[in-house]
């Protein structure tokens, strides 16, 4: 939703094949959000979804937010992230929870983590 290429930062090879992307996306409410890390497979456990957090993290206001499947978790911890609750969400996030709670309900899949890294 409301993908804007100037907001994203891609990872290539040394001859210029795409490996990867991530995006810092500015919500209405004013929350910002890192999202859209994607890795090609052939690239993935050698560091560049690091390399692309590090890059937005020091180019990023804080509060910075995101929004992942409960096995990332630990992943994002690594850079600080913490898992909040509905009560500290901005508007963004408790309405995207709610539409999502429909989703893990018709699928009974586990439903997403919100975190927050604070500055
Ligand atoms: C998640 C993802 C971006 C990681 O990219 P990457 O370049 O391999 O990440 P890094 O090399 O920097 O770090 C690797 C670490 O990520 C964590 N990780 C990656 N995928 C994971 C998964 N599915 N479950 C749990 N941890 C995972 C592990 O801790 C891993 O460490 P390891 O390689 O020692 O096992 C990549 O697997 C991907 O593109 N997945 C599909 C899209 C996706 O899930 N994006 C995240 C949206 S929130």
């Amino acid at each position: 939703m409301d993908l804007n290429w100037r907001h994203f930062i891609i990872a290539e090879t040394s001859d210029g094949i795409f490996i990867g992307c991530a995006q810092l996306k500015h919500h209405k409410d004013g929350s910002i959000e890192l999202a859209s890390l994607a890795v090609e497979d052939a690239f993935r456990s050698q560091g560049v979804a690091r390399a692309l957090i590090e890059q937005l993290l020091s180019q990023s206001p804080h509060p910075l937010y995101l929004m992942c499947r409960q096995e990332l978790g630990i992943f994002y911890e690594r850079f600080g992230f913490k898992v909040i609750g509905a009560e500290s969400m901005p508007p963004y996030f408790r309405r995207m929870l709610k539409v999502l709670k429909i989703f893990v309900f018709l699928t009974r899949h586990e439903g997403p983590l919100i975190m927050r890294l604070d500055g």
